[in-house]
């Protein structure tokens, strides 16, 4: 087998689609190891569990600052860890064109919708809204445009009857932990 591939996480929250990432590369074929977890936000939950898990980890805000500073002392923090490839996992900003630029076809997003369908946020209220009987969750590579990236894997997950946002909110999820390190998997093995 290869050696493996580093990867650097970026989250804003709870980070259950890192821990699914990071679970998947403890396997003895994984093809990546998680070497960075960063944020955007110190106190986010996902940080702290990555912590305890013994993985790097890396938080600084943006606030008050431009943002092309605050992008530049992330990345220091990744390349200080020789990052190859960045996989957002609930990071809720947008990536600026000159970060994206430089870090072009090598960052991945995971999104909670069957892509090109609902960009943005409440994907799973405006499915239940729009009458879909599926709804599901996509891996696509970041460009500039948000969620506009090419598709690289999906996963689909049916609507049913009597389901809320929450409700389908949970199966997606559910799905998406599956699907995020699958895609990550075959991505690498091009
Ligand atoms: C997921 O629904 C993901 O699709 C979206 O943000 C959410 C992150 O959840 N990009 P978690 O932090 O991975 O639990």
């Amino acid at each position: 087998m290869a050696e493996r591939r580093r990867v650097g996480i970026l989250l804003s929250g709870r980070g259950s689609n890192m821990q699914a990432l990071v679970a998947a590369s403890r396997l003895p074929d994984a093809r990546y190891d998680v070497v960075i977890v960063a944020s955007d936000k110190p106190e986010a939950p996902g940080l702290a569990w990555a912590e305890g898990e013994g993985i790097v980890t890396y938080a600084t805000s943006p606030k008050g600052r431009p943002k092309a500073d605050y992008e530049a002392e992330i990345e220091r923090a990744l390349r200080g860890m020789r990052v190859e490839v960045i996989a957002l996992a609930g990071y809720m900003r947008l990536l600026s064109p000159a970060f994206v630029e430089r870090w072009r076809g090598r960052i991945l997003n995971i999104h909670p919708s069957l892509l090109p369908k609902y960009k943005g946020l409440d994907t799973h209220a405006r499915a239940i809204a729009a009458g879909d009987s599926v709804a599901g969750a996509s891996v696509h590579l970041v460009t500039e445009e948000l969620d506009g990236g090419p598709v690289i894997g999906q996963a689909q997950v049916d609507i049913l009857p009597g389901d809320t946002p929450d409700t389908l909110a949970a199966r997606v999820l559910d799905a998406e932990h599956a699907l995020y390190p699958a895609a990550l998997d075959r991505f690498l093995s091009r």
